[in-house]
């Protein structure tokens, strides 16, 4: 089984994606890591982000073993990697690297932009994931500060909706619900409500197909 989360910057579907994968046994990829990898190689080098060959080059040298940095998780990386991946020959790359993880058994959670329109999107169940923009800056902001690293809210905000219009609006793989995603709108929500809506969802995806 493949489940296919999307949803924009700190809507919190990466924890969502984690926790469904822990529930059902299946392997997870946070797939904005990988996009985040290929824009810190091109940080660490120096280079200009608008450089496709070089990001081209560094997305074919992707290597899971650096997942794990920390780096890749602040905003400094999200913001190279919110310009890295518009690229369309980055994203070419990075396609078969995602769909391989997604055919694998027992099965695989896959979060990202665009998870349920282009990498997989016979998806078995698809969860677009939305909350108030307000609301995930805060939490944003918050889980910065637990990191020890300061955060202000009204520039977590400005960079939340900066990314969410480039990843909205850009040609190719743009972020948008597929036809067949069922919306989670976890705006109201703790990280459990979440996680049970979720579970939910996939449920009765399920019990809908047993009766057919
Ligand atoms: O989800 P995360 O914030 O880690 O993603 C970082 C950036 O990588 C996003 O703003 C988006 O531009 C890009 N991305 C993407 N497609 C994905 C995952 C992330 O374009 N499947």
């Amino acid at each position: 089984m493949i489940i296919a989360i999307d949803g924009p910057a700190a809507s919190g579907k990466g924890t969502l994606g984690k926790r469904l994968a822990a529930h059902y046994h299946f392997r997870h990829l946070d797939t904005g890591v990988i996009y985040r990898a290929v824009a810190k190689t091109l940080l660490d080098a120096g280079a200009d982000l608008t450089d496709e060959a070089r990001a081209v080059a560094a997305a074919m040298e992707l290597d899971p073993e650096k997942f794990g940095d920390p780096v890749l998780k602040t905003q400094a990386v999200g913001d190279a990697a919110s310009v890295v991946s518009a690229s369309p020959r980055v994203r070419e790359v990075l396609v078969s690297f995602q769909r391989q993880f997604a055919a694998e058994p027992p099965g695989a959670v896959l979060d990202g932009r665009d998870i349920g329109t282009v990498i997989c999107p016979d998806a078995d169940v698809k969860i677009f994931v939305v909350a108030d923009p307000v609301v995930r800056a805060r939490r944003r902001t918050l889980e910065a500060r637990a990191r020890g690293e300061a955060a202000d809210e009204a520039l977590v905000l400005a960079d939340i909706l900066k990314r969410d219009e480039r990843d909205r609006n850009r040609a190719t793989a743009p972020l948008k619900a597929a036809p067949d995603a069922h919306l989670l709108d976890n705006s109201h929500l703790d990280i459990e409500g979440g996680v049970r809506a979720a579970i939910d969802i996939v449920e009765a995806v399920r019990a809908g197909r047993q009766r057919v």
